[in-house]
């Protein structure tokens, strides 16, 4: 079937998580996060998805901004900058407000005029993917957004996929999904969607039951895949 909806992980695919440590670390009296910033960033959203799993696993969903927090507490901590509670507040407070990568607004566009559906599936709790939407203005060319938080658990469960064609009321085949996480095109993969891994960082692919079917490393050339 041919491709009628293209669906799109939010953090770390569309809006760059990593962007709340480094605008962080620019500002004035934040030499101690300057030196460990990308350590940070990087604790903190493997924190933040591996309470994701294991909550996923054990039944006790909650949502996102409290792994999100949770995580965050667990890397200040573990780099040693947990002794400044505004650093904490700064680091959430630009968590609502991160950048897309430069070629979402053009990508997204020529997906719209290509006569596509376009949304967010995302582990997002929605107020927050509201303010990510809001503050990176992408939200004209995104009919919808759609988040965890309906169905009460995280990413790769199967329940989640099924939110694109309840909504879209489209097949899986008829979905192109992409996301920067390994696990989650590995995720979408196995449940049936057309998967894009964006691989910015040049990883291995991840050794999961389902693979990828194209890997990418940015979103540029998203729109010549269905045309
Ligand atoms: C999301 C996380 C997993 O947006 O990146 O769902």
């Amino acid at each position: 079937m041919p491709i009628t909806t293209c669906v799109f992980d939010a953090y770390g695919t569309l809006f760059d998580v990593g962007a709340a440590a480094r605008e962080a670390a620019s500002e004035p009296g934040r030499e101690a996060l300057a030196e460990r910033a990308s350590e940070l960033a990087e604790h903190w959203r493997l924190k933040q998805l591996q309470y994701s799993w294991l909550r996923a696993i054990t039944g006790e969903y909650t949502e996102f901004w409290n792994v999100t927090k949770d995580g965050l507490d667990w890397a200040l901590e573990k780099t040693g900058l947990d002794g400044d509670p505004e650093l904490r507040e700064r680091l959430l407070a630009l968590y609502w407000e991160l950048s897309a990568y430069k070629e979402v607004h053009f990508m997204l566009a020529r997906l719209k005029a290509a006569g596509m559906k376009t949304a967010i599936l995302s582990n997002g709790s929605p107020d927050m993917l509201e303010g990510a939407v809001d503050s990176s203005g992408v939200g004209a060319n995104l009919d919808a957004v759609l988040s965890v938080q309906n169905v009460g658990i995280f990413k790769p469960a199967r329940s989640v996929y099924d939110m694109v064609g309840d909504h879209f009321g489209c097949t899986p085949d008829q979905v192109l999904f992409v996301s920067s996480n390994g696990w989650d095109a590995a995720g979408a993969a196995g449940y049936g969607f057309k998967t894009v891994w964006v691989n910015r960082a040049g990883d291995p692919v991840d050794r999961l039951p389902a693979q990828p079917h194209t890997i990418l490393s940015d979103l540029t050339t998203i729109p010549d895949l269905i045309s």
